[in-house]
């Protein structure tokens, strides 16, 4: 069964508390319930991770290798920064989704770069917690997924 890993970084533990007028109120649990419900419908398995610490991340994009056929990823504010999470993407032949709730090109200028975008398939953002469930969608288009088959 193909398989779907949903990787999410720093501070986004703290969503449904964390400045709701720009990530709203939906927490982390509830995204990831989204999530399940989206895979399930789509026949993909689902795995689900968050971590604060940037060695973490890439040590999951690396544990990724042989367990799931695609990630997708809102790497918070390393998307902005981090190279070494943009190498670690290009050191697995994994399919990556770049996501994230708010609309990065309408916010600060420093949001406007993205490491993670060189790397990735395509980038979704600004439509909130449904932007996961649009990620994982068009990973499993990506990857020639559709309910009842593969
Ligand atoms: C974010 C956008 C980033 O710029 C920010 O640092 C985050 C969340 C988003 O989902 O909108 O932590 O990735």
């Amino acid at each position: 069964m193909t398989s779907v890993l949903v990787l999410n970084g720093p501070n986004l533990n703290l969503l449904g508390q964390r400045q709701p007028e720009t990530y709203g109120h939906t927490t982390l649990a509830e995204v990831e319930t989204l999530c399940r419900e989206t895979a399930q419908s789509l026949g993909v398995s689902l795995g689900f991770e968050q971590s604060n610490h940037e060695g973490v991340l890439i040590d999951l994009i690396h544990a990724a290798r042989g367990v799931h056929d695609g990630i997708v990823l809102n790497a918070g504010a390393y998307t902005h920064t981090s190279i070494a999470l943009m190498d670690a993407i290009s050191s697995v032949d994994l399919p990556v989704i770049e996501l994230h709730l708010s609309n990065i090109h309408a916010r600060e200028s420093f949001r406007h770069t993205s490491y993670i975008a060189k790397v990735s398939v395509g980038q979704i953002c600004g439509f909130g917690p449904f932007g996961y469930a649009l990620s994982i969608r068009a990973l499993c288009d990506h990857l020639n997924v559709s309910a009842g088959r593969k």
